[in-house]
């Protein structure tokens, strides 16, 4: 099975909302995708699901390449930035760890540099920029759980 959805945004406020509602509908498990260019918004997204489960002032992982936040409830938001990894880089990062693990919710930017990435359970963000503003922001999802996640936004 796959869904989609489309969801135009006209700012980077509207792209966090977005973002946080799509946090409200995660579960752990779930890995989530987010393919877009430079400056496209996919920090902004991932600062808004991670404000979904308590966690503020996410920022972008382009040099620390992994960021690990927990939350309240004791579940960890794993966000990762492959922009400057070759293959082998990706490899010795160890997503495969967060991957699907049961108390962690896995964002990454640049999943292109993943060789092999997560096939089950996983939310695929597409970003294009409309113009200066504006994004459509496209998702689908593969797996029981991500298709669950689809449903609830
Ligand atoms: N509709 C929008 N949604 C999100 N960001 C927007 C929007 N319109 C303008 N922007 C701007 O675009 C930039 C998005 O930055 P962000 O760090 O989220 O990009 P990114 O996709 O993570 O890029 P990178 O690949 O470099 O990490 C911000 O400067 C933000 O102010
Ligand atoms: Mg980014």
């Amino acid at each position: 099975m796959n869904d989609a959805k489309i969801f135009v945004s006209h700012s980077e406020d509207d792209t966090r909302k977005f973002g946080h509602s799509l946090g409200d509908a995660l579960m752990p498990g779930v890995t989530v995708l987010l393919y877009g260019d430079l400056g496209a918004g996919k920090t902004v997204l991932v600062r808004g699901a991670a404000e979904a489960f308590g966690i503020t002032g996410v920022r972008s992982p382009s040099f620390t390449l992994i960021n690990e936040y927990t939350s309240g409830t004791g579940i960890y938001i794993i966000h990762a930035d492959l922009y400057r990894l070759d293959p082998e880089g990706v490899c010795a990062l160890g997503l495969d760890e967060y991957a699907g693990a049961d108390d962690a919710v896995l964002f990454v930017e640049w999943p292109e540099r993943w060789a092999n990435p997560p096939v089950d359970d996983v939310v695929r963000v597409y970003f294009t920029a409309l113009n200066e503003a504006e994004r459509e922001i496209r998702i689908s999802a593969y797996g029981a759980k991500s298709e669950e996640v689809i449903k609830r936004l």
